[in-house]
């Protein structure tokens, strides 16, 4: 089975991530975490399964200061993983993947990222936020990186699904609706936890070597 890095950043959903982590280590999977700062607000590393590994930002910064031949954690990450499993992914970290940025060591191992292994990505964010013009300008942007391919004229969020379904190494997990866990009812909630155990089982059987 892979070994996969299950990624979690500062979405109410993240209260998932043991759930989460439990599925995808049931299924046979060598799971590591690498956590933002606010998703650890929202579960305790405590609760995932005994022995997964929970990394954090400050554990790219080990030491009294960096020695050469010394680890670099997101390259070291990026290395081992065979897939990258964002969340939840939140629109904060929605929109840096978009633009580039990498201030933490999530970002950093996402823009250090080798496209020829997948990222699995399931946004979770309020309605209004989902519905911002940012979320679709950000995936497309996403997409279109991943892909190496412009972004197409028809790209809006109700096309963004078969977009990712078709090309690329980017599979979108795509949000449900329902009443969120601030009350608003809308589009936003993060996928169940069955549906993105179920993009990593269809990963892991397009992936397997034929026999
Ligand atoms: C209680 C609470 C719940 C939040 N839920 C969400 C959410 O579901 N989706 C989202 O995009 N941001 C949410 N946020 C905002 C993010 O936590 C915030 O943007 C944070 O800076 C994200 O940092 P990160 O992307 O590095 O994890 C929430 C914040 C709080 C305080």
């Amino acid at each position: 089975m892979a070994r996969i890095i299950l990624a979690t950043t500062g979405s109410v959903a993240a209260v998932r991530a043991p759930d989460l982590c439990s599925a995808l280590v049931a299924a046979g999977h060598r799971v590591e975490v690498v956590a933002t700062e606010p998703s650890l607000y929202f579960y305790r590393p405590a609760d995932l399964p005994a022995g997964t590994p929970v990394h954090r930002d400050a554990d790219e910064w080990p030491g009294e200061g960096y020695a050469r031949g010394d680890d670099v954690l997101h390259i070291e990450l990026r290395r081992r993983a065979e897939l990258l499993v964002v969340a939840p992914l939140d629109a904060n970290t929605l929109a840096k993947f978009a633009l580039g940025l990498c201030d933490n060591l999530l970002t950093c191992l996402y823009r250090a990222w080798d496209f020829a292994r997948p990222v699995v990505l399931a946004p979770a964010m309020n309605t209004l936020m989902w519905d911002k013009p940012a979320t679709s300008r950000h995936l497309a942007q996403i997409w279109s990186d991943a892909a190496g391919r412009e972004i197409p004229a028809d790209w809006s969020l109700a096309t963004a699904e078969d977009h990712f379904t078709r090309e690329g190494s980017v599979i979108l997990v795509p949000p449900q609706s329902k009443r969120l866990a601030c009350g608003d009812v809308g589009m936003g909630a993060m996928s169940e936890v069955v549906g993105i155990a179920e993009a990593v089982r269809a990963w892991s059987e397009r992936s397997a070597p034929a026999p």
